[in-house]
């Protein structure tokens, strides 16, 4: 009797694992408010610091880059001390502050990965981007790797040949790659990531390298911290001028502007695209959206649901 219950409760188990997997509907029976708090957390965070969307969106990426979508740039430490990390990642007060409404409301329900996915697409629909659905049921992970982070984090110095590669260790491929870099529609910029650019790079607009200078001195160690907008244009609102900047040589990083000038073929004509049609960089954008939100989560029974994200349980 006892050996014939333990085992249907053993099957109930393997049936649940075989069918734990991502949805759309994950939380609409355990949490059916967690959308809903985490958007109002964004607007309200957007709201009182435009920036703040790009900081977001920007989060989420470096999460699902490293180690996959598991909130592992959320820990204290580790990942979060990486070089493109430490001293220019924004955000997490925003996030633990949502996590704090979602937990009062849901406890130990909804993870901090999927919270930063969320988040990612609700600060991009703020600034006037397009929306998608998101998949839901990423777990958290307990470790980060300052040293995966460092690795595989795209760096402003890399080559178009570097990025492709880096892209396409993730399953992103040219199209995805130019889109997401779409990202820098919006958002700041550190001068030292852009000072090399400046003083010793051709394919640069001349007035833009002027007025940029200003803010950016050639000396190492002067001025290191200040921002300009990565796209001059248009600097806190998602749309396609960031493509139409490219191929004005107005690209801020390095890394931006060599998809146009020096992709030798690669990723010209994708750029052309959507520098010349809003509506195929947002459709672009969106399904690069849904396919990085996607890279490695974990999934019942692996990982948690933090219940603070800057740290393990
Ligand atoms: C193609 C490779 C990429 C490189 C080399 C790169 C590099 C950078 C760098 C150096 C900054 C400025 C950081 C600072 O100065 O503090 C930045 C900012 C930003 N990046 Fe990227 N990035 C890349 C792709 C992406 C992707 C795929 C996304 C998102 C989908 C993204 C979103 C952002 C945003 C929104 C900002 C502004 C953040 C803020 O203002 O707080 N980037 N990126
Ligand atoms: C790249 O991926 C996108 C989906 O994100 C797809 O629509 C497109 O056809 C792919 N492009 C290539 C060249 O494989």
């Amino acid at each position: 009797m006892a050996s014939s219950s333990l085992s249907v409760v053993l099957l109930l188990c393997l049936a649940a694992v075989a069918s734990a997997q991502m949805s759309t509907t994950f939380y609409d029976a355990s949490c059916p408010g967690a959308q809903a708090t985490i958007k109002n957390g964004v607007v309200a965070a957007v709201s009182s610091d435009p920036r703040m969307a790009a900081s977001l969106l920007r989060l989420h990426f470096h999460d699902c880059f490293v180690q996959g979508c598991d909130a592992s740039v959320l820990l204290a430490g580790n990942e979060r001390n990486a070089f493109g990390n430490v001293g220019s990642l924004r955000g997490f007060d925003v996030i633990d502050q949502i996590k704090s409404n979602v937990e009062q409301a849901c406890k130990r329900t909804v993870s901090c990965a999927d919270i930063l996915a969320v988040a990612a697409r609700d600060s991009v629909v703020a600034v006037g981007g397009p929306s998608w659905t998101v998949s839901l049921g990423r777990r958290d992970s307990d470790t980060a790797s300052e040293t995966l982070a460092n690795h595989d984090l795209p760096a402003p110095s890399l080559s178009v040949t570097d990025l492709i590669t880096r892209f396409a260790a993730k399953g992103l491929n040219h199209t995805d790659m130019v889109a997401l870099s779409g990202a820098h529609t919006i958002g700041r910029a550190q001068c030292k990531n852009f000072r090399t650019r400046l003083y010793s790079e051709e394919n640069i607009d001349p007035a833009l390298a002027t007025s940029r200078k200003a803010t950016c001195p050639q000396l190492t160690g002067s001025g290191d911290s200040n921002l300009a907008p990565l796209d001059d244009t248009t600097p806190d609102m998602f749309d396609n001028a960031y493509f139409v900047n490219l191929k004005l040589n107005k690209g801020l990083l390095h890394s931006d502007q060599v998809l146009y000038t020096l992709a030798g073929g690669a990723t010209e004509d994708i750029i052309d695209g959507f520098a010349s049609n809003q509506d195929a960089f947002n459709n672009a954008f969106a399904a690069a959206m849904v396919k990085m939100g996607n890279i490695s989560p974990l999934i019942f029974p692996q990982g948690q649901v933090r219940r603070i994200c800057s740290r393990a349980n």
